[in-house]
């Protein structure tokens, strides 16, 4: 059996509708299903599941899909991942070879999960551990705490580990595959982690994926050790503590991100539990993409000094990619959050609402910090600001920032909008800019949307030149889809409801949930007209550049016979139109 047959299966085994209810409370309203969408918070419901069609969209934020596809997005899964657990749970027989590689990753896991527990339990029964137990009673951790994030020791004695998993000839190698131990020259094998405190960081699903450890002793290079990325340990896609605060966070509807273990510790040891914290490596775009999922209401809580502020700036930019407006914490140079929340003296919600008091959000936080350069140097100011909130795409968060960078700026809005558009001419300097772009791919959408909901008209706007125009359009997102789509009507197959493209698939709920066409003969006619006029006018482009080529070279036959070839066309009826519009282009309805 393929992926795309067990697509099949797996959709047909689920109502979308009974899968999204276990997330979101469901109301009938019609021929559809309303909620508040679970990717994004709002207030007012636009979460809409058709189980006709078995597919979501959320008119708010835009996520839509099938059964699948949100199953995907909620759990943080991949699509194969996502596919292989729904088909387990509806009991659809997979071929083994999709499983082997997901329970050698099982089998990884346990294995990390086997020495967290073996040094969680030394952290209590070794006898060197007592400087560890006081070293995190210093530091302020609770025993309950070491439980619930089962932390634990690695001895001085530097073959622990080794020796626990020397039993196991599978073990060793695991341990190794995973750099827990490491095999010498002579043979044996050491540990990785020598007089540390262990954590250990799990995965969304509760499997432990890896590990960070700090040194007990001071001055000791590096202060943390990390196991190295393996194939379950992607540090770019996890974050420390996650799994715990997961519920805090959603329930809260707002999350706080730190970046060290201590940081993080500190602030659930102290009851602020919506709290998370990436695993020695920066922020990324996946993580956010992470976050995103629990809510979209972030606070950036980073160390005072310079590199956090820094890092600080690094990571509004990252969530502005994915539609967040973060708020930011200002803490003092020499404070990270875990050494200012420990001078607070405050706990639960009193914390929170210290924590509360000293954020800001993003634009204010980018202002404050370029205060000093933008009075020095305010074209170098801005245009660093400006390199800041450049990755924000949502048309209603530019309109937010251009218009509060503005005030505190004293800039025109319009100068900001204008840096916003100038980075994408900048970034996409050979891409058609030509007028007319966008009309096209608005077109192109119309006619996917239209054919999706009327296939018995392929034949018809195939016969008017569809294809022809299509190679035109090959590199555009509706070009391709059409294509697709095209291909699809070729074989036979005219219910397309899926596509194994997942950002296909998500285009075609998108495009079956848009409201139908009002009236069905005047967009055909639209349609045609559209298809006539733009190979109409790239024929005209032809014959012209090829004219101006012999003119050139002085071919006075050659050119007679274009001449001929350009009579002809003008004579047709569709180039008057054209004509009469040029420069005009095709207006959508
Ligand atoms: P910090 O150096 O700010 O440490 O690194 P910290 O979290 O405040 O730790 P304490 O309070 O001194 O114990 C922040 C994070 O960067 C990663 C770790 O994830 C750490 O928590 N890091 C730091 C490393 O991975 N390796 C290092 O050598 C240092
Ligand atoms: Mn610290």
């Amino acid at each position: 059996m393929s992926l795309g047959d067990l697509f099949e299966e797996v959709k047909k085994a689920y109502d979308i509708v009974e899968v999204v209810s276990g997330y979101v409370r469901l109301k009938r309203v019609g021929r559809n299903f309303v909620g508040l969408c679970p990717f994004h918070s709002e207030k007012a419901p636009s979460f809409v599941v058709s189980p006709e069609k078995q597919i979501f969209k959320c008119f708010g934020c835009g996520v839509a899909g099938d059964v699948v596809t949100f199953y995907t997005k909620i759990k943080g899964l991949t699509f194969k991942e996502a596919l292989l657990e729904l088909a387990e749970k509806a009991g659809i027989s997979v071929d083994k070879r999709f499983f082997v590689e997901k329970r050698k990753e099982r089998s990884l896991a346990e294995l990390n999960y086997k020495v967290a527990k073996f040094y969680h339990h030394l952290l209590y029964f070794h006898s060197s551990s007592k400087e560890a137990r006081e070293y995190l009673e210093k530091r302020g951790i609770s025993e309950e705490t070491i439980k619930t994030f089962l932390l634990g020791f690695a001895p001085y004695d530097g073959r622990v580990l080794a020796g626990y998993l020397r039993n196991s000839q599978e073990d060793l190698i695991k341990g190794n595959e995973l750099g827990l131990i490491r095999k010498t020259s002579d043979g044996s094998y050491i540990d990785l982690f020598k007089g540390r405190i262990v954590f250990p960081v799990f995965t969304l699903k509760g499997e432990c994926a890896g590990f960070g450890a700090r040194a007990l002793e001071k001055d000791v290079e590096p202060k943390y050790l990390n196991t190295p990325e393996s194939r379950i340990y992607k540090k770019s896609e996890i974050l420390y503590g996650l799994y715990q605060a997961k519920e805090y966070i959603k329930k809260e509807d707002q999350g706080i991100l730190v970046e060290g273990y201590f940081d993080f510790l500190s602030l659930w040891e102290k009851g602020v539990k919506n709290v998370v914290a990436t695993c020695g490596t920066a922020l990324t775009e996946s993580h956010v993409k992470v976050l995103k999922i629990f809510t979209q209401n972030w606070i950036i809580f980073y160390d005072g000094d310079l590199a956090g502020k820094k890092a600080t700036l690094r990571s509004i930019s990252l969530f502005l990619k994915e539609g967040i407006l973060p708020k930011c914490v200002i803490i003092s140079e020499e404070d990270d959050p875990d050494s200012w929340a420990r001078k607070q003296n405050l706990k639960d919600e009193s914390l929170k609402r210290k924590i509360e008091e000293i954020t800001e959000d993003a634009i204010t936080f980018a202002i404050n910090f370029y205060k000093e350069e933008f009075s020095l140097n305010p074209s170098k100011a801005f245009k660093e600001i400006m390199e800041i909130f450049r990755s924000a795409e949502d048309p209603f968060l530019r309109n937010k920032i251009a218009r509060e960078l503005s005030f505190h700026l004293g800039i025109p809005e319009n100068e900001v909008f204008k840096s916003f558009i100038k980075d994408i001419t900048e970034r996409e300097p050979i891409k058609e800019r030509e007028e007319g772009y966008d009309k096209a791919e608005a077109c192109l959408k119309m006619i996917a949307q239209f054919l999706i909901n009327y296939p018995e008209y392929y034949k018809e706007l195939e016969s008017s030149g569809l294809s022809k125009l299509l190679e035109f359009y090959s590199t555009k997102f509706y070009g391709k889809f059409l294509k697709y789509l095209a291909e699809e009507f070729k074989c036979g197959n005219i219910e397309v409801d899926y596509i194994p493209d997942l950002e296909f698939q998500e285009a075609l709920s998108d495009l079956l949930l848009n409201p139908p066409f009002e009236n069905k003969e005047e967009v055909l006619q639209q349609i045609k007209e559209f298809i006539k006029k733009e190979l109409a006018r790239r024929e005209i482009k032809i014959v012209t550049e090829s004219l101006k080529n012999l003119q050139i070279k002085g071919l006075k036959e050659e050119i007679e016979k274009y001449l001929w070839v350009l009579k002809r066309s003008l004579t047709d009826k569709l180039v008057e139109e054209t004509e009469k519009n040029k420069g005009g282009g095709y207006e959508p309805p």
